[in-house]
């Protein structure tokens, strides 16, 4: 029997500022991002859960474990989460049936532009849409549940601005809140070409926190302050001290050990080709750095000197839409949490 599959994507995302400070307790604001992961889900004749992934990945769950057809055990590792997403959600609808699904996507992956959490989203609503069609709310808490079951320390920031879109600011204690930019965002993402893992960092972090009490606190402090003034820039549409908090933030998280040489050097270069400011998004450890432009002009400058240097990079503008289900567009709604 031939089933139909269903459709759902979901975009990247960059954290702007408070990248690791997040993780101790300080707001951080993330943006989503235009680059998209489609995951296509149907139901399967046979009773497992079978993803394959454009990025040589693909992994077959059935009652014995599971078997990697494609990409070794890290391409277990790297589909674990949407797999737990896909359980999540046939767990949630009382189905026990098979799953196939694919992932396409054009978000690099383990550089800390949130591929992982994009996946989880848009699985959780392809499959979600298989038997009904849930608000936006419930698959951004599906998402982050699965993202949990792999990644215990998650903040689930990164899910929550896949699914709504846009950019949001996140504490602990606030939740998460929409910020409304005074100005178009013109930004660009260049790859160190060094994966990282997130988890690593995260624990080289807690260590030097360990080693480094009082120093960490007032880092600590100072990278809380750097966020709160940058959302009231961002706000009020002063891109240029945006750009000059950026950097702030970039020397606290140099103190604490998570930039790379490369980092820098890209972060050189887009400042000698007119950037307002650059940093490391993300986890850092390599990975990606985030730059933001004056203006079109700029951009086409400080890209064709990156490419030049050999780093891969690419314009991007903040994504409005969030999470898409087919070709209808779901709730809008955020919500405070
Ligand atoms: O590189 P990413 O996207 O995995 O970024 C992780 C951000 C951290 O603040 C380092 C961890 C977290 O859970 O917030």
């Amino acid at each position: 029997m031939k089933r139909s599959a269903r459709r759902a994507s979901a975009p990247a995302k960059v954290i702007l500022f408070g990248e690791h400070f997040v993780v101790h307790g300080n707001p951080a604001l993330l943006a989503a991002v235009n680059k998209r992961t489609i995951a296509s889900a149907r139901i399967a004749d046979k009773p497992r859960i079978a993803i394959e992934s454009n990025i040589g990945a693909a992994v077959e769950y059935g009652p014995n474990g599971a078997r990697p057809m494609m990409g070794g055990r890290k391409a277990v590792s790297v589909l674990d989460p949407i797999c737990a997403s896909v359980r999540n959600v046939l767990n949630a609808h009382g189905k026990n049936v098979g799953i196939d699904l694919r992932i396409v996507s054009d978000i690099p992956e383990g550089i800390g532009l949130g591929s992982s959490a994009a996946s989880c989203v848009a699985t959780v609503a392809a499959v979600d849409s298989l038997f009904s069609s849930h608000d936006k709310s419930w698959i951004c808490e599906r998402a982050i549940e699965s993202e949990r079951m792999v990644h215990k320390n998650s903040s689930g920031a990164d899910c929550y601005v896949c699914t709504f879109g846009g950019i949001i600011h996140y504490s602990k204690e606030g939740g998460y809140g929409r910020v409304k930019p005074g100005k178009v965002l013109r930004m660009i993402v260049s790859n160190t070409g060094l994966r990282h893992a997130t988890g690593d960092l995260v624990e080289k972090v807690r260590r030097f926190r360990e080693d480094n009490k009082v120093l960490f606190n007032d880092i600590s402090g100072q990278a809380g302050e750097i966020t709160s003034k940058a959302l009231r820039s961002l706000e009020s549409g002063n891109v240029r001290r945006v750009g000059q908090l950026m950097l702030e933030n970039q020397t606290l998280l140099k103190v604490i050990g998570v930039s790379h040489r490369k980092s820098e050097e890209i972060i050189d270069l887009c400042m000698k080709s007119g950037a307002l400011g650059a940093k490391i998004t993300g986890a850092g450890g390599g990975g990606a750095v985030i730059c933001l432009s004056p203006s079109k002009q700029e951009s086409r400058q400080i890209l064709s000197r990156l490419v030049k240097e050999g780093y891969e990079s690419m314009e991007v503008n903040v994504d409005h839409r969030g999470v898409v289900v087919g070709k209808s567009e779901i709730s809008r709604s955020v919500t405070r949490s």
